[in-house]
């Protein structure tokens, strides 16, 4: 599949009208709201770029909530569902699918004109009780576990062909230089789940793991996932963007049908910042291989000292510098893929504090506050970072520079 046909045309042509429309009033009608009152779906529009949630399914269908339900509607154009499309979500008994909550979220995207990142096929972690015992206790072994992983994939895509844009078909398959032993590879820390996962499925599962998504769904994009590739190191044996680059690379040369690299952009403020040309850096070389990219779970967290509630201590005194760090790694990411014309859609991984994973996977030292807005839906400082982004990005806020020719 070739990059120009992966530009998909039909939601983001009626977005863009709607957004012109609203620009092009100003001519004589009514003035356009102010760019902090736009959405974040139109400011990317003009830039061609689809702008993502995550979203939480029992936050979207409860009553009890109805600004977390519209913004997800008003504010995204494409929207990935956080937990619902996970296998234990799809099969939490062997042989039995529970569609109803994913079926329901394609339904709302839909309805919504938003496009569905699908996440995810392959991934050691979130799998059934059944599967993961399976795995762990040895009753499960490779021929049974790739047979079951071929089926799954199968079934899925197949479900849902022709509803999903982009499919993440394999999740952090690829171990962190802090693991044992730390010379990158497939899996993770020695005798660990995510290690017996990649061991018993062999190093060939990747490849065929993108050749039954295609099969099932020839039309969607399929994409490698994973968190801590946002830039290159030093492209050693510990450089885990390298790895994953010389993967897609191989893939790409033996003609396996992988269309894209998703960075999660999981940031902490606790480990200092990229910069925007590192990170575009990255993007390009990705994109050189013929590949598209997209950021696809960013949120950009903070550490703070009461566990129990970490958005009362962090309004503490230094929320200025938690919430500037958090917003300039916001802007370095959207920058970077802003300056990609092939980084097709940029995903924040949850819009509120309120409903954040953060505070409850983050608790050694406790961590919070990555989103755009915090957890009352107050703007924080990431949002209007990312707002005044899109609006600098191009036409027609950002106007053609004119000479002024002296008056006399
Ligand atoms: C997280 C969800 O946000 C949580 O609700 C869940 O308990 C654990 O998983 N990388 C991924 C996502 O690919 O699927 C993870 O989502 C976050 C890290």
């Amino acid at each position: 599949m070739t990059l120009r046909r992966m530009a998909t045309a039909g939601v983001l042509a009626a977005v863009v009208a709607a957004t012109l429309g609203a620009v092009s009033a100003s001519a004589g009608g009514p003035r356009p709201p102010a760019t902090q009152d736009q959405s974040l779906r139109g400011l990317a529009a003009r830039n061609g770029l689809y702008f993502g949630t995550a979203v939480d399914a029992a936050a979207y269908a409860g009553a009890s909530d109805p600004q977390y339900t519209s913004m997800v509607d008003s504010q995204f154009s494409t929207v990935t569902p956080e937990n619902v499309m996970k296998w234990e979500s799809l099969e939490p008994t062997r042989g039995t699918y529970d569609w109803t909550a994913a079926d329901t979220f394609v339904e709302n995207a839909a309805r919504n004109h938003q496009l569905v990142r699908g996440h995810v096929l392959t991934w050691y972690s979130q799998l059934p009780g059944w599967l993961t015992t399976g795995i762990q206790d040895g009753s499960i072994d490779g021929p049974q576990l790739r047979a079951l992983l071929h089926k799954h994939i199968t079934d899925v895509v197949a479900h849902f062909r022709g509803k999903i844009w982009q499919w993440d078909v394999v999740n952090e398959a690829v171990s962190d230089p802090w693991e044992t032993p730390p010379a990158i590879h497939l899996g993770g820390n020695t005798g660990s789940l995510k290690q017996k996962f990649a061991d018993l499925l062999g190093p060939g599962y990747v490849a065929d793991a993108f050749r039954w998504a295609r099969a099932a769904d020839p039309k969607a994009l399929l994409f490698y996932n994973d968190y801590n590739i946002e830039a290159f190191g030093d492209g050693g044996p510990g450089d885990k963007t390298q790895f994953v680059y010389d993967l897609v690379k191989r893939l790409r040369a033996q003609g396996v049908p992988i269309d894209g690299v998703g960075s999660q952009g999981h940031l902490s403020t606790q480990y200092g910042n990229y910069d925007v040309l590192a990170v575009a850096d990255a993007l390009r070389r990705f994109t050189d291989l013929g590949v598209a990219v997209a950021l696809t779970e960013v949120d950009a967290r903070s550490l703070t000292k009461d566990a129990a509630d970490p958005a009362k201590d962090a309004a503490g005194a230094d929320l200025n510098a938690r919430d500037q760090a958090s917003a300039y790694n916001y802007h370095v990411l959207l920058q970077a893929c802003l300056l990609n014309a092939h980084c097709l859609s940029f995903t924040v991984w949850g819009f509120t504090d309120k409903y954040s994973w953060i505070p409850n996977w983050f608790k050694n030292p406790p961590e919070g506050s990555g989103c755009l807005w915090d957890a009352a839906y107050h703007p924080k400082k990431s949002l209007r970072t990312v707002q005044g982004d899109l609006a600098a990005a191009g036409p027609p806020l950002v106007q053609p520079r004119v000479p002024q020719k002296p008056r006399r």
